[in-house]
């Protein structure tokens, strides 16, 4: 399988960038292949602008765009992995969604409505929160919806799996290690139902 996973940390020292190099070394040791967008490492540009609408609406891709659709046309499993930050992604990765799930690759408009482009792909999330679990179950639900259905189902991903890991900056170092061992084998499952 191939995974591409959009990573939205600033600090390669968090939580969530250290779950990431987890799930890598771990796919790649199961077979898969793997490559990680780190998008405040590639400097990625989240803003949809005037300029992207009229490069679009001729059918001129704008070049970064072009870069991360070529990794999405690649990819069999996208994981977006993010903290959440006032409820919902990073405005970085809602700005990747923004510009590289653009009209007429990511999906189109017809006469019965919408049909999204980017099937047979599966989709996941891992997100971090400050709260704890227990406390955030109707953000995770909202989260939940917006992830699965306004973004993956929209574009014709299947949503696989959408996984939250509570009170990060709270926990013992030995939860959020097994934090990250239960994301490990939350994603050997494919394997064994594949
Ligand atoms: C700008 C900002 C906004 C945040 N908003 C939320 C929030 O709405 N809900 C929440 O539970 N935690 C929130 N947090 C806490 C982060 O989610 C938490 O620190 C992070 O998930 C820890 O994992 P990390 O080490 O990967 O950053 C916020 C943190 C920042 C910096």
């Amino acid at each position: 399988m191939r995974y591409l996973i959009i990573l939205a940390h600033p600090n390669p020292e968090s939580f969530s960038s250290s779950l990431i190099n987890a799930l890598h070394d771990h796919l790649v040791n199961e077979g898969n292949e793997v490559k990680i967008r780190n998008l405040y490492a590639i400097g990625f540009n989240p803003v949809l602008s005037a300029d992207d609408f009229s490069s679009l609406a001729d059918n001129k891709t704008p070049k970064d765009i072009e870069i991360e659709q070529e990794y999405v046309k690649w990819s069999d499993h996208i994981i977006f992995a993010f903290p959440v930050w006032w409820g919902g992604m990073p405005a970085m990765l809602k700005g990747y969604i923004d510009r590289v799930f653009s009209e007429g690759f990511a999906y189109e408009y017809v006469a019965e409505g919408v049909n999204g482009l980017l099937s047979p792909r599966k989709g996941s999330t891992i997100c971090s929160t400050g709260a704890y679990s227990e406390e955030y179950k109707t953000v995770q639900d909202a989260m939940k919806v917006i992830s699965g259905e306004v973004i993956f189902d929209f574009v014709g991903i299947k949503p696989y799996k959408q996984l939250f890991y509570g009170g990060v900056p709270s926990v013992s170092d030995e939860v959020r290690k097994s934090y990250i061992q239960n994301a490990l084998r939350e994603f050997s499952d494919i394997l064994i139902v594949e």
